[in-house]
């Protein structure tokens, strides 16, 4: 898919300020720092599209981009910040639950996880929740620039493994890096393919 246009929306305090569900849209959830704001910007070439930060729980509201004028895409704020309180731990999370169940145009969610990591349980108590909800997702690996190729196989396998111990199937999984621009066509073509389904309905 080529971008013709990419701009920054508005930023919302939850699913009901949200703008009219009337394109469809994609959202990017996962930890504090995993880069889903650099996922954004790579995705969309608009380098400074969202804002990215090197202290984790930079993005708080849901943001919303607008994408060729006909797709919504959603930049999260990261859960398990460590450094925020309880209090607003809790808030964050009701927030993004909120908008997770509840977005009638929400047709699939990138799931990103840090490719340097070994299987973090947030992320795997994340995935559950979605199945459990019957949420789709796709697990995208971020910052595989960090790594060797024999690292990141192997990283990926144990994931896998773990997955499959409690999923009969697994969900797709696309490899990214923001600074090599790796997985922007596997991501770009997977929300091409989709959208169409919306489209057609
Ligand atoms: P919050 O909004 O705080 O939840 O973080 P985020 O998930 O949006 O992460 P963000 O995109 O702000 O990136 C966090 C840090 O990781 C920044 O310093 C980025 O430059 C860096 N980063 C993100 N993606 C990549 C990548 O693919 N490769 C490398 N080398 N660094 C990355
Ligand atoms: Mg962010």
């Amino acid at each position: 898919m080529l971008i013709k246009s990419a701009k920054y929306l508005i930023s919302s305090p939850d699913f009901q300020s949200c703008p009219k569900p009337d394109f469809p849209e994609y959202a990017f959830i996962g930890r504090s720092n995993v880069g889903k704001s650099s996922l954004v910007n790579m995705i969309t070439g608009w380098g400074k599209l969202a804002k990215t930060s090197k202290i984790p729980g930079k993005t708080k509201l849901i943001n919303h981009f607008i994408i060729n004028n006909n797709w919504y895409l959603v930049d999260l704020p990261g859960f398990g910040f460590a450094k925020t309180s309880k209090t607003n731990r809790i808030k964050l999370k009701t927030m993004i639950n909120n908008y997770l169940l509840k977005r009638q145009n929400l047709l699939c969610t990138f799931a990103l996880v840090e490719s340097r990591l070994k299987p973090q349980q947030i992320d795997l108590d994340f995935f559950e929740w979605m199945a459990v909800n019957k949420l789709p997702f796709v697990i995208v690996f971020t910052k595989t620039d960090k790594l060797n190729k024999t690292k990141l196989i192997r990283n990926i396998e144990l994931y896998k493994n773990k997955l499959l111990l409690s999923w009969e199937e697994l969900p797709r999984i696309i490899i990214s890096s923001a600074k090599t621009s790796k997985g922007k066509d596997d991501i770009l073509n997977f929300i091409e393919e989709t959208n169409k389904i919306f489209f057609d309905i």
